[in-house]
Parts: C-alpha cells; structure tokens; sequence
C-alpha cells in the first residue's frame, strides 16, 4: 500500500460533516454497558445490538467509519451478511481495536500502560485481509497526585509509535489515541498541561519510528475541568484550550483529529466540538470518534425491546449522526 492510499483513506475518514462510531468495545466494557441497561452479556446479544447499530438506515450520510472489535469483525447480520460487506457496500470504513488494553505499569502504582505489541505484525495482516482499512489502540494517562510520570507517558507514547509504524506496514490507517481522563477534581489548566505534554511525547515518538503523518489520524481527549472539579470550564472555555493546546503540539500535516467523548454527556460532545469548528479554520479538520456519545441514547432503547425497538433505536443512531456531522462543520443549534 503506498502513502497516497494510506492518505486517501486517512481523509476519507474526516470528510467534511463526517465522523466515526466507536463500537469496539472489549467484552468486558461492553458487560458494563449491558449490565447497566439489563442485557446479559451473550455473543448474540453483542452480534445484535452492532447490527442494529451498522445497518442503521442513512448512517453513511454522517458516519465514514465504525472502529470494531476483534469478535465483531468476524460476524455478520442474522441474514448472514458479514457486518465488512454490509459496511463497504454503504460507504463505511471498517475498523479494528488491536491493543490489548491497559494494564498496570510496573513500579508505577496507579498508572496503566497499554499492551498488544507482541504479535501485532500478524494480528493486523489477519485483519487487513478480513477487510479492515484502519486501526485503533489506546493509550490512558491518569491524573492525579503526582501523576501523570513522564515515565508513563512516554511508554505508553512508545508503544502508539511502535503499533503506528506496524499499521502503516499493513496498509492500514493508524489511528493514535493517547487518552487523558477525565476523572479527579483537577481544573482545566492542570489537563491542558498533561494533554501538551503527552501530545509532545507522542509526535516525537512517531517522528522517531518514521510513522508517516499524512496517513495517520489522531484521536484526541478534550482538555476538560475534571469531573470532580468543583470550577467546570464552559463550552467556549473548553474548546478555546483544546484548540490552543492542538495547535502547540499537533503537526499540520496530520490529515485529521476526531475527538473520543469520554464520558460526557451527548449534548455536551456535540457542543464541545461545534465550538471548536466556529471557531475555525483550523490546520486539520476536527471531527468526531464517539462511543458512548453516540450510542447512549439507542442502547436504553434497543434494551427494553430489542426487536420491538430495533427501528426507534436506529433513529437515535441517526440523529446523534447527524448532530455530530453538523458539529464538525460548526453547524449545530441545539
Ligand atoms: P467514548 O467516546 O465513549 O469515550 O469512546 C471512544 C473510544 O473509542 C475510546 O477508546
């Protein structure tokens, strides 16, 4: 695959009013999510509720692409259709997680790293076969006393770089997501330090393992007041220093930035990131990544009916669509 393909996907990704769903949650966060709404965690229950959520009439008119998980690649719809040919037919890019996830980092209580090199080579040539045109892995940065160590993120900035590289040789799209979290009581100014410096820490490390910027996306967190905070920055406020932070830290060759909602509410991603569009142009498109963000709303209702429901729930899908479509051209009105 030579750096024009993986550029045209890269931006394929974040055309204009598009952006991605994230459905590629692990077993075990996917049993989070069922168990809060009442489902049991079954493969078929799983295999359902992603095809209620892919066939959703009209979603390529906002959505470019869906990460998936390693169990949902490899299944299809009750029809037998498998969810990559239901995808490609639409105009929807398929995805893949391929990290393993975070575990904790040895000698550093309290922090994670995330791990899933071992074996990637051939891992993501299985998946560039099973029809996937780009990746996702994860890295978590904590806040709190002391932490983030510098020790932390530049493991964890390593790691990004060694999988970006690997992807790149695969044909797929690296998509980097070097996630700060919201958690704790720390205010705004103390995420746009550790978010620039992880920013920093990650684009040296992909220069250094020659990652080409051009077919890679970068998956951001949003500098935020901690969910603990007792002083919560507003929606300008917000994305006046994600923006400022970006800009600092992010090259202008990078084809795009999609953002992962975190944990904030529905309204409040698609207003974060409405903002941040009005206050454009920018060096990169800014769009959307969102898991729960974007399937909040129809998961509550699929769970009470999941066949009497299946088409009410597909509407939501398709309004948080559309809503995050517009907030990435700085479109949206509540
Ligand atoms: P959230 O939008 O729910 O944070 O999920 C996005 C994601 O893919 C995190 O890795």
């Amino acid at each position: 695959m030579s750096i024009e393909q993986l550029e045209s996907i890269a931006q394929a990704m974040v055309a204009p009013g598009k952006g991605i769903i994230a459905i590629d949650e692990s077993n075990n966060t996917i049993k989070k999510r069922f168990d809060a709404v009442g489902v049991e965690n079954t493969e078929e229950h799983r295999r359902a509720y992603r095809e209620m959520l892919l066939t959703t009439p009209g979603l390529n008119e906002h959505i470019s692409g869906a990460i998936l998980f390693d169990e949902t690649i490899r299944q299809s719809t009750k029809a037998g259709v498998p969810f990559t040919k239901v995808m490609m037919d639409n105009g929807i890019l398929p995805g893949i997680k391929v990290d393993k996830g975070p575990f904790p980092l040895a000698g550093f209580p309290g922090e994670v790293v995330t791990e899933g090199l071992d074996g990637l080579r051939d891992r993501l040539n299985e998946y560039a076969r099973l029809g996937a045109k780009f990746a996702k892995w994860r890295a978590v940065i904590t806040i709190g006393e002391d932490m983030p160590s510098s020790t932390c993120i530049d493991a964890n900035c390593h790691a990004l770089a060694r999988y970006a590289a690997l992807c790149q040789e695969a044909g797929l799209v690296p998509m980097v997501e070097p996630e700060v979290l919201m958690d704790g009581d720390h205010d705004i100014d103390v995420c746009y330090d550790v978010t620039e410096a992880t920013l920093r820490s990650l684009f040296a490390s992909l220069y250094e393992h020659n990652v080409m910027l051009e077919g890679t996306i970068l998956k951001a967190s949003m500098v935020l007041s901690g969910k603990d905070c007792p002083e919560q920055a507003n929606i300008d406020e917000v994305a006046e220093a994600t923006i400022r932070c970006l800009k600092t830290t992010v090259p202008a060759a990078l084809p795009g930035i999609v953002f992962l909602s975190g944990g904030q509410s529905d309204e409040q991603a698609t207003a974060h990131l409405n903002a941040m569009n009005q206050m454009g142009p920018h060096p990169w498109p800014l769009s959307f990544s969102y898991g729960r963000a974007m399937q909040q709303a129809a998961l509550k209702l699929w769970a009470k009916d999941m066949t009497g429901n299946f088409a009410a729930a597909q509407k939501t899908v398709a309004q948080r669509a559309k809503e995050n479509g517009l907030a990435a051209l700085g479109q949206w009105s509540k």
